[in-house]
């Protein structure tokens, strides 16, 4: 990251409210929104059309020379493209969250994206949502937030989210698949989704979300003005 741009780093698992909130603060901070983890769905989405089981890593690796993964500054913020075509709401279902968590286990794949994360921070003042933004993408960044709920807090927002966006969903379901993803994404070896060692915590479990934009602001103001 070069010195004059500010990096801050929005860590935690699913569901925790992450990507309202990084929207937000990027809003009213002036910064471009970076969603990481629609990259790694990018490439779940790829390999789910080439009909390859998520978990084969013996197949995956190899694709990743023909991957085609871009991300472009459109109105404010980073937006994946795929073999030239914008992504949308094709890489929000639950198969392909499903695909994404076990596609960001594989370390060719984490390797494959770094590059196309740290540049976009390199060259903007950047609010950036992931799992391991502060640890391993930004270890420098100028604020770390790690944002995290009790787990029927985000099941409950994304069962929400989901019925919104017309899916056919069950409260239970969705409860089930987020343990599932919260134990495979913490299980892995590599670039764990847990807090830096100085990120700052932020349990929003009993906040709405105007009350997290503040904690979350009090926070980096503080940070900012320390540096
Ligand atoms: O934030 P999300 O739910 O859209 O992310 C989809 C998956 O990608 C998630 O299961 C974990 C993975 N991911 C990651 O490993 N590292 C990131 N920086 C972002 C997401």
């Amino acid at each position: 990251m070069l010195d004059n741009k500010v990096g801050i780093a929005l860590d935690g698992p699913s569901g925790s409210g992450k990507s309202t909130l990084a929207k937000k603060l990027a809003r009213e901070l002036g910064y471009v929104y970076i969603d990481t983890g629609a990259l790694y769905r990018a490439v779940g989405l790829f390999v789910f059309r080439r009909g390859i089981a998520s978990d084969d890593r013996e197949s995956i690796v190899p694709l990743l020379d023909e991957i085609d993964i871009t991300m472009k500054l459109v109105d404010g913020g980073g937006k994946v493209f795929l073999g030239g075509k914008e992504l949308g709401d094709e890489i929000r279902t639950p198969e392909i969250s499903k695909y994404a968590s076990d596609v960001s286990k594989i370390p060719e794949v984490r390797a494959f994206l770094l590059e196309t994360q740290r540049s976009i921070a390199r060259e903007n003042n950047v609010v950036m949502d992931g799992r391991d933004i502060g640890t391993v993408i930004l270890p420098d960044a100028k604020v770390k937030i790690f944002v995290t709920a009790s787990d029927s807090a985000r099941a409950k927002r994304r069962c929400a989210e989901l019925i919104s966006r017309g899916e056919n969903v069950t409260y239970e379901q969705v409860l089930e698949d987020m343990r599932w993803r919260d134990e495979n994404d913490r299980s892995r070896k590599i670039a764990l989704a847990v807090p830096a060692k100085d990120s700052a915590i932020l349990d929003n479990s009993e906040l709405d979300i105007d009350m997290t934009f503040e904690a979350a602001l009090k926070i980096i103001k503080g940070k900012l003005e320390e540096s």
